[in-house]
């Protein structure tokens, strides 16, 4: 369906990839891998003709088409849902524009025959397109989604990240595709909104490009796993899992290979050192260097280079850094926060969780002084500098300026080298610091956005996913910088393995308040479990447990395990039915129906994040 045939692109400073070569064939689901800035969303803009290719070809079947959900969603405008999606096909707007004109023409000119035969021209193409129905079922589509009537109608802009991409996505389900290009659709979704999308690809039918950094979503959603390394794509079939075990396979022996080239090399090199000067050795001489030259050299296993960022650490700052004094916070009639107190000390390093919509983003937009209190005082230690990284902190760089400027203009007593180091330390290296943003990936707009928020020091540092967007290895290096930082941290993230690294203490958010924990993640969710624990008056007996009581709640526990995996099963099934019924056309006229639909599915959804969590928990904590 789309081939491509030694495929060579680069850009002034950056070799993308050279010797591409790659067969998707239909129905395909195919997981897109590889490190920040190696080529990703390059090689779908390419098929998809928004690139060129410098050489090689690409072929692609005339039935072939692609939906595409690009990486950076273009911000939002104040167009309805409604209008958003139909804005995919601008052909329905132009054609109903047309129509219009005519219509106002015909009125002083009613017998005109060629404003007649146009307007009859005009009508046969919207019916063509289907232009009639496609209102129709852009709002079952969106219906479906997970948007409720009242809300097809509010604009665009209002709606966070996580719903622009589903509305996004309507207007792309909408052309009926059979293809789907996704570039990082879990970027802006919360864990509910995860699962959601796992269950809409599990049902989508048709073929499935899709780039992501994230491990589970693509166990989940693909077959397939196409990873782009060194210039090369390697197709491999099998879940992420399966690829991670094949690369570490291959690894193994391309070091061996790799070795064992080496060693010949050298004795080849030293051989010919030795007898060069000889006559009666000059034949095998030559003959041995012939033999170097026509050697294909096999490149070293990529070794990650060990980089490091240095935060700059604040001066120590007074004891209290920010105090909280009932605070409360509401948006109309949604109350937020009600009378919240809270002292942040030097050192503390807090990860805030809880469910999504719970406040935490609000929390942290409070403490960074973007968000002001309903009421209630917030109050900060002296001489307290606060830095904030925002879910959208992409947008404080300036687009048209180049990294090196980027630094160096809030940098003045740097010395050149001093930025190109820093830079260095987040993986912008050599000439590429005069690369302009704009033409960065996703991952190095991320990465370069906060080297800027981290020029200059500050006492707090509050993040709101700042691992959006990085691949492994950079997520490695901030989380140890963040990990050796001495100043205090407050940050919200889906990434648990960030979480327990860097923090020391967890505030959980929920029902308008806050409950702290003086422990990382790992020790929240043990505190958690131990409570539930008790409650369920569980495991009440407090002394030492004989056998058979051990055995007894093993017992317990299996069968347990057992019910929530019925229930499990039966949610499922459950979801499809809704779903189905979700997108049955009838349903699009029943709005109350298609609501309750909608809570009911969203209820669901919730019940089994929590039963598979469960599962979870017992399954690590017992090893059963
Ligand atoms: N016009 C351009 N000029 C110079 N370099 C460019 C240009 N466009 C893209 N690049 C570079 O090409 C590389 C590949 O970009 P691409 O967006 O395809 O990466 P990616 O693999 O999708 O990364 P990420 O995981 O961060 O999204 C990046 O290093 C980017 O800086
Ligand atoms: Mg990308």
């Amino acid at each position: 369906m789309i081939s491509i045939d030694s495929a060579l692109k680069e850009y002034p400073n950056k070799l993308l990839f050279n010797n591409l070569s790659l067969k998707l064939n239909e129905g395909m689901r195919v997981g897109l891998v590889g490190r920040n800035g190696s080529g990703k969303s390059t090689l779908l803009k390419i098929i998809l003709g928004l690139e060129s290719l410098d050489s090689g070809t690409i072929d692609i079947a005339k039935t072939a088409s692609i939906g595409y959900l690009p990486q950076e969603i273009i911000p939002g405008t104040k167009n309805s849902i409604i209008e958003e999606t139909l804005a995919a096909f601008p052909k329905i707007k132009a054609l109903e524009q047309q129509i219009q004109s005519v219509n106002i023409k015909l009125k002083t000119d009613s017998q005109n025959n060629n404003l007649l035969n146009h307007l009859s021209i005009l009508h046969n193409e919207f019916e063509q397109i289907d232009g009639w129905n496609i209102e129709k079922k852009a709002k079952v589509i969106l219906g479906g989604l997970g948007f409720s009537e009242d809300q097809f109608i509010k604009p665009f802009d209002s709606f966070s990240g996580g719903w622009r991409m589903r509305c996004y996505l309507a207007g792309i389900l909408l052309k009926e595709p059979n293809f789907l290009f996704l570039d990082e659709p879990t970027n802006h979704l919360d864990l509910n909104a995860i699962i959601w999308m796992e269950t809409f690809l599990s049902k989508w039918n048709g073929g499935l490009l899709m780039i992501s950094h994230d491990r589970n979503f693509l166990d989940k959603s693909v077959n397939n796993i196409l990873e782009l390394d060194r210039f090369r794509g390697n197709l491999y079939s099998g879940n992420y899992s399966n690829y991670i075990l094949k690369c570490e396979e291959k690894k193994i022996h391309i070091e061996k290979a790799y070795n064992n080239q080496q060693k010949l090399i050298k004795d080849t090199e030293k051989f010919i050192e030795r007898f060069r000067a000889k006559d009666s050795k000059a034949k095998q001489v030559q003959s041995r260097i012939k033999q170097l030259n026509k050697l294909k050299i096999i490149d070293p296993v990529n070794t990650n280079k060990r980089l490091s960022i240095n935060i700059s650490e604040p001066e120590r700052g007074p004891l209290k850094v920010v105090e909280l004094n009932n605070v409360t916070k509401s948006f109309g009639q949604n109350i937020v926060y009600s009378n919240l107190n809270l002292i942040i000390e030097r050192g503390q390093k807090i990860g805030l969780v809880g469910e999504n919509g719970a406040g935490k983003s609000t929390l942290l937009k409070m403490l960074a002084n973007v968000e002001d209190p309903s009421t209630g005082i917030i109050s900060f230690g002296a001489n307290i500098n606060v830095h904030y990284f925002g879910q959208h902190q992409v947008e404080s760089l300036n687009m048209n300026e180049t990294i090196f400027n980027t630094i160096s203009s809030i940098s003045s007593d740097w010395s050149q080298t001093k930025i190109r180091s820093y830079l260095g330390s987040f993986f912008f290296e050599k000439d590429m610091v005069e690369n302009k943003v704009k033409v960065l990936s996703g991952g190095e707009k991320s990465r370069l956005a906060l080297a800027k928020l981290l020029v200059k020091p500050a006492n707090l540092i509050l993040l709101d996913e700042p691992t959006n967007h990085l691949d492994i290895d950079s997520r490695n290096i901030i989380e140890i910088a963040f990990k050796n930082y001495l100043g205090t941290l407050v940050c919200i993230s889906h990434d648990r393995h960030f979480l327990n690294e860097v923090t020391n203490h967890t505030i959980e958010v929920q029902d308008c308040s806050i409950k702290a924990f003086l422990g990382n993640y790992d020790y929240y969710l043990e505190k958690k479990s131990q409570a539930q624990i008790n409650d369920n008056h569980f495991f009440s007996n407090k002394k030492l447990k004989t056998n058979k009581e051990t055995y007894q709640q093993i017992k317990h526990l299996k069968n347990r395990k057992v019910k929530i995996k019925n229930r499990v099963n039966s949610i499922e099934t459950e979801l499809e039915k809704i779903s189905n019924k979700l997108l049955n056309d009838n349903i699009s006229s029943n709005y109350e129906k298609l609501q309750s639909l909608q809570i009911k599915q969203n209820n669901l959804e919730l019940e089994y994040i929590e039963l598979i969590e469960e599962l979870e928990k017992i399954e690590l904590d017992n090893g059963i």
